[in-house]
């Protein structure tokens, strides 16, 4: 059975809107969910965030009064929808556990779209953003265990492996050097564009969040763990948004965003393994068709092409939150020394990396290196989860 998006009917908007029995959902229990579940959460959280703020930014440049209304109309249902997911996230679980679910998400969906994408050069780029995402999940595990005296295991349970990554201290790049070529919106593989918007999204929220949690901390090296890591989040989303094509107009931009919302929810509706939160998959799905109608009915109106010209009339293969242990290995033990220059990839340090370096770390060891020092000096030794073995790269195993 194919499922296609532009002509499957959803909920009529004016049915759409919640009350608050509506909008207060249960919960998931930290100790009992899914990680996964957990990861789907919040990396739906990020989608709806991004929908939200496209929306506005979409209506900060539109002069005709009635079609922001009905930007208002949809985003308003936005707004509520991203209220209902992120608000299943437990308010038991801490910052830092939410935290490291955040680099779960940041491993686990990035490492999968990178084994889907058909286009070199946009895989590269996810490839290498997932190894310093995956060093991320080892300095906050290791904090998780200094301050909170608990195992990342609890979290990621043995699904994701924690150990170095390629080292956050190399993370910190002249901003140049983040800007990436982007795909062209008239050739790429419709699944491209999807892949993009979702990491793009992503990262984004998970930059938000540090930016807005980081100071509630009081112990100083949390303090400064998030401020270093939401700066490499900054550096993350001038990555992954410089893939998308700037050429694309607003209503291309608007229907690539409701497509992408209906494409993940029904991904998500696929692969959950709780019930109560497939269901609000299963009703968002439903929403969002409506959205993607409204959307595509816009675009008919606004611009000349066809709506199948840009969005494809069969969704892909369900995005799916899965182990990615060999595949991230591979890519520790081939490109951890990389960086970045210009909008490609080198193996050694230059000149512009350095000196950026040298500025940012003033002649001191960073909160990341800290971490592990400290943690190592407090629990007789530092924390990891590798499951599959020693460490790929012989001088990042523990001696
Ligand atoms: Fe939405
Ligand atoms: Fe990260
Ligand atoms: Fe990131
Ligand atoms: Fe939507």
């Amino acid at each position: 059975m194919t499922f296609n998006p532009l002509r499957e009917r959803g909920i009529p908007l004016d049915k759409q809107l919640r009350n608050w029995r509506e909008l207060n959902v249960t919960p998931i229990d930290p100790d009992h969910a899914d990680p996964y579940t957990r990861c789907r959460i919040i990396a739906m959280n990020g989608i709806e965030v991004e929908a939200v703020m496209f929306s506005h930014q979409m209506a900060r440049h539109c002069p005709d009064t009635e079609i922001k209304q009905q930007l208002a109309r949809v985003r308003y249902i936005e707004a509520q929808q991203q209220k209902a997911v992120n608000w299943l996230l437990p308010g038991l679980a801490s910052v830092l556990e939410t935290t490291l679910a955040y680099e779960q998400v940041a491993v686990d969906l990035t490492a999968w779209v990178a084994r889907m994408e058909p286009d070199p050069y946009l895989q590269q780029a996810y490839q290498f953003g997932v190894l310093e995402d995956f060093d991320h999940l080892y300095r906050y595990a290791n904090l998780y265990e200094m301050i909170e005296h608990r195992k990342a295991e609890k979290v990621v349970d043995q699904l994701t492996e924690v150990m170095p990554g390629r080292p956050t201290i190399m993370h910190h790049r002249d901003p140049v050097d983040n800007v990436r070529e982007p795909y062209d919106r008239a050739t790429v593989d419709p699944l491209s564009k999807l892949h993009a918007l979702t990491i793009m999204s992503a990262e984004q929220q998970t930059m938000n969040f540090y930016m807005n949690v980081g100071p509630e901390y009081m112990e100083p090296i949390a303090r400064r763990l998030y401020q270093e890591i939401g700066l490499i989040e900054e550096e993350h989303v001038t990555h992954y948004e410089s893939l998308v094509d700037p050429g694309e107009t607003w209503w291309e931009m608007l229907l690539n965003h409701e497509y992408n919302e209906c494409y993940l929810y029904h991904s998500f509706m696929e692969t959950e393994s709780d019930p109560k939160v497939k269901a609000i998959w299963e009703l968002h799905l439903n929403m969002e068709l409506e959205h993607l109608r409204l959307a595509a009915e816009m675009f008919n109106k606004h611009d000349t092409r066809d709506v199948a010209e840009v969005v494809s009339p069969k969704l892909p293969k369900p995005v799916t939150f899965e182990p990615n242990k060999e595949y991230v290995r591979d890519l520790i033990a081939t490109q951890i020394d990389h960086t970045t220059i210009g909008t490609g990839y080198v193996q050694e340090a230059h000149e512009r990396f350095q000196k950026f370096q040298e500025q940012i770390h003033g002649g001191e060891q960073p909160p990341s290196e800290a971490v592990i020092e400290e943690n190592k000096a407090k629990s007789g030794e530092e924390y990891r989860l590798e499951t599959e073995g020693p460490h790929p790269v012989e001088r990042l195993r523990l001696s």
